[in-house]
């Protein structure tokens, strides 16, 4: 990307894992965004993060409550602050002249997520919502087939996100997205993205929408004999048990082959580095051994306050006939994986995510065509670098709508609400034009 001389100003609300990586991908445009202002709650990330940015006294701030209060200081906001906390966030910030970089979800309850692209509008400022998946080479290639035509008209489409198991338990047993209360149900949470996806391929209005699923392992229904609340506490099982927190936090887990990497990064990952990042604490083993102690990543999964299911399906149909599934399991052999098929008129698309290839059989030549990607070397496969890009050439191009706007992401997030209804409800939902 070559570097324009006017440079986007930039202000992070939450500089964790998500307001960090996309700082960074910021700082590698080599000049086309300045990150100026920070708001992080936690002292020794925000003080770590403004030595980073070389963030000039005055604009760090402890709350995002207080950075909005203030009067503006940059051209845009990153809103990178738990799912519940977006809302005000991201409608505040634009009625005080920001752009703004939105993290899925957009929030968490179907009105406010209507009421950020209603305040979008009457702003005229872009929201760009974080659907990474839109902006993944393999995902721009099948939409590219798609449009021209290559499998004639989608008949129906199957997704599938299958989750490593000690990854969910780390996120969603254990972890930030455990309970609802205190960030959003499961399928917003980690599945918004996929469910964005198909919505986007099928190009049609989705007009009906089933679901099943339920919280079916990590309950004290499956303890094994002699556990513990801690992993830590001298659990029978703990020597066992594929979840131990002693393993995965202090015993270090393998380095990965690069064909079943973590989490669609482009480069091997040691888990333990990954994992031990959500501890908030040192890297010393009695550092760690207190945060197991104390913290929520010690526990034992079978004992959590957890109320995420670990496997959903979702049915859904659209206004022109497409027909689609999406299955998200806690229980893959390997780790996440994300898988497409594509059925259409004349022939199938399917593709891979990590080994960065799509490959389309058209029943007419009774052939398949493959296409190998240049991977990008960034989060989520390279789409955290590319959605950066995306974001900075919109913004310099007046009346450019984003690809992944506040508009399309409400569409989406209907979905994901009415699918959440037909799970709990045990009906067939239909989605209000
Ligand atoms: N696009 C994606 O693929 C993707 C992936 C992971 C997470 N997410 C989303 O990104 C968001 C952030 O997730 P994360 O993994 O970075 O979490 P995180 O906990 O690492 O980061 C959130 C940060 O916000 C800070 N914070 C909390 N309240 C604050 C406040 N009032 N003012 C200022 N700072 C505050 C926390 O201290 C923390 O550092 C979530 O909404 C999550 O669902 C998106």
């Amino acid at each position: 990307m070559t570097a324009p001389s006017n440079p986007i100003t930039v202000a992070v609300l939450g500089a964790g894992h998500r307001g960090r990586a996309y700082a960074e991908q910021m700082v590698l445009t080599r000049g086309a965004f300045e990150v100026v202002a920070v708001a992080e709650s936690d002292a020794g990330r925000r003080e770590a993060f403004a030595n980073c940015h070389g963030i000039k006294t005055g604009k760090i701030f402890s709350s995002s409550e207080e950075f909005l209060a203030a009067p503006r200081m940059a051209d845009m906001i990153v809103v990178a602050l738990m799912d519940q906390d977006h809302v005000r966030a991201a409608v505040e910030a634009l009625r005080k002249g920001y752009h703004v970089l939105l993290e899925k979800p957009m929030a968490t309850t179907l009105e406010d997520c209507q009421l950020i692209e209603q305040t979008q509008r009457e702003t005229g400022k872009t929201v760009l919502v974080c659907h990474v998946l839109r902006y993944h080479r393999v995902n721009q290639k099948v939409k590219a087939l798609l449009n021209q035509g290559a499998i004639g008209r989608i008949v129906n489409i199957d997704h599938v996100e299958a989750l490593d198991p000690v990854f969910f338990a780390s996120m969603f047993v254990r972890g930030q997205w455990r309970n609802e209360k205190s960030s959003t149900f499961f399928l917003m949470a980690k599945c918004c993205h996929d469910l964005d996806l198909i919505a986007w391929f099928a190009e049609e209005r989705c007009l009906r929408v089933s679901s099943f699923g339920s919280l079916s392992y990590f309950t004290r229904a499956s303890e094994p004999k002699g556990a513990t609340d801690r992993c830590t506490q001298g659990c029978l099982a703990e020597p066992e048990c594929p979840f131990s927190a002693k393993k995965i936090h202090l015993e270090g887990m393998p380095v990965l082959n690069p064909s079943i990497q973590y989490a669609d990064s482009a480069t091997d990952v040691d888990l333990s580095r990954v994992y031990n990042s959500s501890l908030g604490c040192g890297n010393s083993s009695e550092e760690i051994l207190q945060a197991l102690n104390h913290g929520p990543y010690g526990r034992c999964v079978f004992r959590c306050d957890n109320t995420a299911v670990d496997r959903q399906v979702v049915a859904l149909e659209f206004d022109q006939g497409i027909v689609a599934t999406f299955t998200v399991t806690a229980f893959n052999a390997r780790i996440n994986q994300r898988m497409t098929r594509i059925h259409g008129t004349d022939g199938v698309i399917t593709c891979d995510y990590k080994g960065n290839w799509v490959e389309v059989k058209t029943f007419r030549s009774n052939a398949y065509e493959r296409f190998d990607l240049p991977a990008v070397d960034a989060g989520h496969g390279g789409a955290d670098k590319l959605i950066i890009e995306a974001l900075s050439q919109i913004l310099r191009t007046p009346g450019s709508v984003p690809l992944t706007s506040a508009k399309a992401s409400l569409d989406s997030h209907r979905i994901v609400f009415a699918a959440e209804e037909a799970r709990r409800s045990g009906r067939v939902i239909s989605i209000d034009p």
